[in-house]
């Protein structure tokens, strides 16, 4: 099938590149002239595991395509995903303004039957009001065009995005109409053959299903940080807490790690859109809420576990291994490291940094701050150290030796913000070891 992709940052080049992999003809479109730019000279904007690979063979096999022209893109597909960003607004809302804004370029553009597929983030109702800006627009050329508005949300996760599309748990789709469920059931053809469940529904549902399972993550996590401070007053162990606890397979295992709390471009801003969402239609929802809260909270809690490691934070050097929120991302957007070395810098004291694949990111953020030096080696970065946090769980820190860490730094001091070691495993080799929840 003809796909056009309208928006190449993760979730859209993800999907287009999948889409191509499957041997559809896929058009990805930016209004970024640079981002086109770097994939047609066959380097990433992104980092992503796998991706490269796919988009070097289908590339050369002509499946696809990069372009900056909307009109070459719309008019050559029959179906067009939109995938463009949808940002918070100040209040927490979401920001469908780009959503919008391509809705009306597509309108402009059809000359015939387009299914019009929205990937990105956005409200229920969105779709709704998509559909009516289009119907005017093309009322307002004097023209008889016939489109389809459909959701299909995401559930794609940053550093394994290639393995989820192709692999999902399920595919969800929300349609008004026979007509584009059969066009669905094309694109998603080997989904079917191979009994992915497959959900389709209406598009206020399908709209729902993302944030709602968004926010139900993300209040696992809140749940089990909660269990987790409770467990440090109690002398119980969270990780045999969430281990027993996801034996049931009610609850099961996944999103049962306790740390300073969930980031990414994703769980802090759906979850604040869901509360906004709530709130406009007359029902502020109070998990969702308290979730939100208890993530903000847990940034504080690790700031405070850092400080009592310490004692006074002025002048003393913390080193701080991980910025990227989670492992195998170079992203660094709401990461609750960020959080924390601007709250020990505004404390008077020096940060090392490091982290095999944020640094660059790192840097770009916190360059307006003094006192913090970034390294390209995990023991220079530990070198005089008061402190060392372990803030995200690399593979690379799993097999730190502890031997050599012990003779560079100036205080055998640990604080392991992931459960990434055991108490025994540090302790014997002289360090103050503090995890989390145990
Ligand atoms: C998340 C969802 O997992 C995807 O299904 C969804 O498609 C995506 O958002 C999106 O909306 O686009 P992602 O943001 O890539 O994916 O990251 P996750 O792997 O879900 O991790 C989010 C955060 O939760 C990370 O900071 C991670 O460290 C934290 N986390 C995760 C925990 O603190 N504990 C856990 O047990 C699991």
């Amino acid at each position: 099938m003809n796909i056009s992709v309208i928006g190449t940052g993760y979730v859209g080049l993800v999907t287009g590149v999948c889409f191509a992999l499957l041997g559809n003809k896929v058009i990805c479109t930016d209004n970024d002239e640079r981002k086109i730019n770097i994939l047609k000279e066959g380097k990433l904007p992104i980092y992503e595991p796998g991706i490269y690979e796919i988009i070097s063979d289908n590339y050369i096999k002509k499946n696809l395509e990069f372009t900056t022209d909307i009109k070459y893109s719309v008019k050559s597909s029959e179906i067009i995903i939109i995938a463009v960003g949808t940002p918070s607004n100040e209040n927490g809302s979401t920001d469908i303004t780009s959503v919008i804004k391509v809705a009306k370029d597509i309108a402009n553009i059809i000359e015939e039957y387009k299914l019009i597929i929205i990937k990105s983030t956005v409200p229920p109702g969105t779709g709704k009001i998509l559909n009516d800006e289009i119907k005017d627009i093309i009322k307002s050329r004097k023209v008889e065009i016939d489109f389809d508005i459909a959701s299909n949300p995401e559930f794609l996760r940053e550093g394994s995005a290639i393995k989820d599309f192709l692999n999902p748990d399920r595919i969800v789709i929300g349609v008004n109409n026979t007509r584009s469920q059969d066009l669905f059931k094309k694109i998603y053809a080997l989904y079917f053959k191979f009994d992915t469940p497959i959900i389709f529904t209406n598009i206020e549902t399908a709209e729902m299903i993302k944030y709602a399972s968004n926010a139900f993550l993300a209040s696992k996590i809140s749940f089990i940080n909660e269990i987790s401070n409770m467990c440090e007053l109690c002398n119980a162990d969270v990780s045999i807490v969430s281990k027993a606890m996801g034996l049931d397979k009610r609850i099961g295992p996944e999103f049962l790690k306790p740390g300073p709390g969930y980031g990414g471009s994703c769980f802090p801003k759906d979850t604040k859109a869901l509360f906004h969402m709530g709130k406009t239609l007359g029902y502020p929802p109070i998990i969702i809420k308290s979730t939100i809260d208890v993530n903000e909270n847990q940034r504080i809690i690790a700031f405070q576990k850092i400080k009592n490691s310490v004692d006074k934070l002025k002048d003393k050097t913390i080193t701080i291994l991980g910025t990227a929120f989670k492992p195998g991302t170079d992203d660094i957007r709401e990461s609750p490291s960020i959080q924390v070395i601007k709250m020990l810098n505004s404390e008077g004291s020096q940060i090392k940094v490091y982290d095999p694949l944020a640094l660059k990111n790192t840097t770009k953020e916190l360059n307006c701050l003094e006192n913090i030096y970034y390294f390209k080696d995990l023991y220079d970065a530990c070198s005089l150290s008061d402190c060392i946090v372990f803030f995200t769980e690399w593979d690379e820190f799993k097999n730190i030796d502890f031997s050599k860490l012990k003779l560079v730094v100036k205080t055998p001091n640990i604080v392991d913000l992931r459960n990434i070691f055991s108490l025994e495993e540090v302790e014997k080799h002289g360090f103050i070891y503090k995890g989390v929840g145990r």
